[in-house]
């Protein structure tokens, strides 16, 4: 038997980049809801919805398919948008939609219907708190705003993309930590159990290293059953 990972912490922590790497070493699934949020957000923009119009949002989300690959390709309505969702006007826009309480209800019901069979490794916001309740092993990674703008200012060069300075990004960063934290409905919020890994000071391997030693023992217990 496989278990499924939690993994929640606020934006650009690396989450998705951790997860892909456990996922690639266990040989398990790795779900980026954050990806979830972001195609609703850029659909909604696309198709004239305003952000805040959290019923008409909640109708296109009826009629649209949101498909991710294992090697992190993200198909929205059969269109590659990997690399169009990670955009910084798109980022601000999924915090705004994931507001809504009925959007979250209907993203939220897929999530828990692809991790119903386990082996998967799922990151956002509130994984252990809401979605995967029951995960057997939740991690709360963070790191501070600094840390977490200097990787996105170096992603960004490393994409061609040099107008904008880490202060701007730093700011960017804890506004969205801000509306992801106090928000009304599923706060980013550590669960009780879940274990916090600060990778302020980690590499990525040093991270996953972490993260493997905490996740070990109750894979290794699984598999006996
Ligand atoms: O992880 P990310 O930065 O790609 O997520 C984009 C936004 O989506 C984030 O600002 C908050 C929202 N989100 C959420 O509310 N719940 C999740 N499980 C994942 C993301």
């Amino acid at each position: 038997m496989k278990i499924n990972i939690a993994i929640d912490g606020p934006s650009a922590a690396g989450k998705s980049t951790i997860s892909e790497l456990l996922a690639q070493r266990l040989n398990y699934v790795h779900l980026d809801t954050g990806a979830m949020y972001r195609c609703t957000a850029m659909k909604a923009l696309q198709c004239g919805i305003a952000l805040d119009d959290e019923q008409g949002v909640v109708d296109m989300l009826a009629d649209t398919e949101i498909r991710m690959t294992p090697d992190g390709t993200v198909f929205l309505d059969g269109q590659d948008v990997t690399a169009a969702i990670r955009r910084d006007e798109i980022s601000m826009a999924a915090s705004d939609v994931s507001k809504h309480k009925e959007v979250r209800r209907v993203l939220v019901e897929r999530q828990q219907k692809l991790a119903a069979e386990k082996g998967y490794i799922m990151d956002g916001r509130d994984i252990g708190t809401v979605v995967l309740k029951d995960a057997e092993v939740k991690i709360y990674l963070t790191a501070s705003s600094y840390a977490r703008a200097l990787r996105r200012l170096k992603q960004n060069r490393e994409n061609g993309i040099s107008d904008v300075d880490l202060e701007t990004i730093q700011k960017e960063i804890e506004a969205r930590d801000y509306q992801d934290m106090h928000r009304e409905n599923s706060p980013l919020t550590k669960a009780e159990d879940a274990v916090e890994v600060d990778s302020s000071d980690l590499t990525i391997e040093e991270t996953v290293e972490r993260i493997m030693a905490l996740a070990m023992p109750f894979i290794a217990a699984e598999e006996t059953v």
